[in-house]
Formats: C-alpha cells, sequence, structure tokens
C-alpha cells in the first residue's frame, strides 16, 4: 500500500435521523469520513437523511439503542462514535419518566458499553446545559452545576457520570458536549415537542399567533447548529490529551431574550410574506421548570478545543428561515 494512502475513519453516529444527527452525518460524509447512523426513528425522519442515502460511504442501521445487539452491530468496525441518540424534551420526560430514563440511560450505557468492547478511538456524546439545573450563576462554567430539574435533566447527568467512570477504570476516551438550545435547518417544527424556534417559525408562516410563555424576558444562549458541528469536529480531532474526558459548554457563548427571539423572527420572515409583521404575539405563564436565564461560558472549549464560533443568533437565524421557508412553504 501506498505509504500515503490515508486510512479511511468510520464514524458511527447515533441518532443520525434525527435534527442534529442528520446534520453531523451530511458533514462528515462531505468531509470524507465513512458514516455508519444508527435510529429507530423514534422521533426522527428518513427525510433527513435524504442527502446521504445514496451515499456509497453511508450506511443506515435501523435499530434501538435500548436493544445490546443493536449497538454491538452499529459500532463493529468504528473508529469514533458521536451519540446523538436520546429521547430529547424536558415535558416529555416529565410526561414518560419511564422511557425517557430507557433511552437516555439504559440506551447510553449500552452504547457506552459496546464501544468500549469494540475499542473505539473515542466516545464523544451529546450532553446538556440542563444539567446546570436550579444553579443561578451566569454565566455556566462546566464544574459549577446545580440539582437538576426534571427526568430529562437527570439522565443527562448520569450520562456524564457513566462516561468518567468509563473513562477512568476501562480507559475509554470520551467527551461530552453540554448543548445549549440548538436550532437550525432540519429541526422538527411539528412535534408536540418541538423547540420554540422551528414552532414560532411555523406559527409565524402560518399568520398564527405563536404562545411566549412568561413576559418574554427569560433569555437562552441560542447555538446555531454549524456551532455544533464544530464542536463535535474538533471534539473527534484533538490530540491534546487534557482535552479528553471531561465535559464543554457547546453555546454561543451569548444570551438572547425571547422577546428578542421573536423580533428577529418576524423581521426575516417578513422578507417573505409582509403579513407577518402584524402577526399578534400572546403571552402566558412561566412555564414549571423552567429557568429564567442561561447563558454558557465557552472559555473552556476555546482553550482546550480551539472553539471559535462563527454563528451569532442573528446569523443563524436568516439561514434558518431561509431553510424553514424554501423547505416548509408548501406544508405550511
Ligand atoms: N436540540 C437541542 O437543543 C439539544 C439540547 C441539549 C441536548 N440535546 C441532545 O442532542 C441529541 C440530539 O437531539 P436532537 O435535537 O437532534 O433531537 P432529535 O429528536 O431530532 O434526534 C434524536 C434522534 O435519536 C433517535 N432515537 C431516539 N430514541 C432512539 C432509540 N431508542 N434508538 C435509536 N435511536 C433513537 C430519534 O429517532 C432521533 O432521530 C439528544 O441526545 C438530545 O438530548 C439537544
Amino acid at each position: 500500500m501506498d505509504m500515503e494512502t490515508i486510512v479511511k475513519q468510520t464514524l458511527l453516529i447515533t441518532g443520525g435521523a434525527g435534527f442534529i444527527g442528520s446534520n453531523l452525518c451530511e458533514h462528515f460524509l462531505s468531509k470524507g469520513y465513512d458514516v455508519v447512523c444508527l435510529d429507530n426513528f423514534a422521533t426522527g425522519h428518513m427525510h433527513n437523511l435524504d442527502k446521504c442515502l445514496h451515499n456509497e460511504n453511508f450506511k443506515l442501521i435501523e435499530g434501538d439503542i435500548r436493544n445490546f445487539d443493536d449497538c454491538v452491530k452499529a459500532v463493529r468496525g468504528v473508529n469514533y462514535v458521536l451519540h446523538q441518540a436520546a429521547l430529547g424534551s424536558v415535558p416529555r420526560s416529565l410526561e414518560d419518566p419511564i422511557t425517557t430514563n430507557d433511552v437516555n440511560v439504559s440506551g447510553f450505557l449500552n452504547m457506552l458499553t459496546a464501544a468500549r468492547d469494540e475499542k473505539v478511538k473515542r466516545f464523544v456524546y451529546a450532553a446538556s446545559s440542563s444539567t446546570y439545573g436550579d444553579s443561578e450563576g451566569l454565566p455556566k462554567v462546566e464544574d459549577v452545576i446545580g440539582k437538576p430539574l426534571s427526568p430529562y435533566a437527570i439522565t443527562k447527568y448520569v450520562n456524564e457520570l457513566y462516561a468518567e467512570i468509563f473513562s477512568k477504570t476501562y480507559g475509554l476516551e470520551t467527551i461530552g458536549l453540554r448543548y445549549f438550545n440548538v436550532f437550525g435547518r432540519k429541526q422538527d417544527t411539528n412535534s408536540a415537542y418541538a423547540a420554540v424556534i422551528p414552532k414560532f417559525v411555523q406559527q409565524l408562516m402560518r399568520l398564527e399567533s405563536p404562545l411566549i410563555n412568561g413576559d418574554g424576558t427569560y433569555s437562552r444562549d441560542f447555538t446555531y447548529i454549524d456551532n455544533v458541528i464544530q464542536m463535535n469536529e474538533l471534539a473527534i480531532s484533538t490530540v491534546n490529551a487534557s482535552a479528553v474526558n471531561t465535559v464543554y459548554n457547546t453555546a454561543c457563548g451569548d444570551r438572547n431574550t425571547l422577546n428578542e427571539l421573536m423580533q428577529y423572527l418576524k423581521a426575516y420572515l417578513s422578507k417573505y410574506d409582509s403579513k407577518i409583521n402584524d402577526v399578534e404575539i400572546l403571552y402566558g405563564v412561566n412555564r414549571k421548570g423552567d429557568i429564567p436565564h442561561s447563558l454558557a461560558s465557552i472559555d473552556k472549549a476555546k482553550t482546550l478545543l480551539g472553539y471559535d464560533p462563527k454563528f451569532s443568533l442573528e446569523e443563524g437565524l436568516k439561514e434558518a428561515v431561509d431553510w424553514y421557508w424554501n423547505n416548509l412553504k408548501e406544508k405550511k
């Protein structure tokens, strides 16, 4: 074999038919990786994989992370795992904590164990800002967390505990990425548990009045999908030994209120339909368990991984709104 030949790297992306996972599949295929996707389509969609399915470097395995054999099959011959599969949403976890726990904790442990047995190079997983729970300090720094406020938050914290134990006891390299309010192309608008941005976009496109819980002054660190992709790429490629076996805030490092978010959405969407500017915004009561403000410190990611987020909320929203208009206008 030619010395120059670069050995192809294979990534397993669990939850690869979901919002974040399908964006990761597309990105890493475009970078020349072989990509295996494991998904049971609980909340993911085949159409999210439209750009991947005909790529000869892509393999789809329909399976469930709650089934250990599916995890073993998916991880065979894989160099890196990007574990995204989980049941998201705080309200869903309050309605059905048992299923959320089965998928997010038992499924996670299955994947971690299968990855250890296969001796993968690194296991990178989707952690969550919900792990900060009731801690009030801003910005959030990785070492200071509070008590979880939902079953979902517990599951995501347990993931971090398991990952740390697997690193310490079995030498499996792990990196947890605590995602903060991710948004962008392909995020589900229709689910009962849709996130605020796709939900508001869909309602505004239909000239329906969106409902803000509270007075709109609560704020979040809204993070565009391309910043998240960058973090995943840095997490698998870092050769800095002190950068592994830890967790990172994966965020923009800025915060905006829901009122500001709504103003941007109206402004960008009314380019397509001026009537959107006149849609009335409704205000309700604050949702139980919602923290008033969230903002990440991204210093650790900048220092140890060289993270350099390219998208602010406004820049990301412009792209996301264009995508939603072009892809959903027929179906709105
Ligand atoms: N979107 C966010 O703002 C955000 C914030 C924090 C953390 N996260 C985490 O990021 C990850 C991806 O989230 P997303 O927003 O893309 O959600 P998503 O629901 O779009 O994607 C999750 C994917 O996992 C799959 N899945 C669910 N249960 C499964 C199972 N038992 N076996 C195999 N596949 C299964 C779903 O079908 C779906 O394709 C999740 O772990 C989520 O908890 C997301």
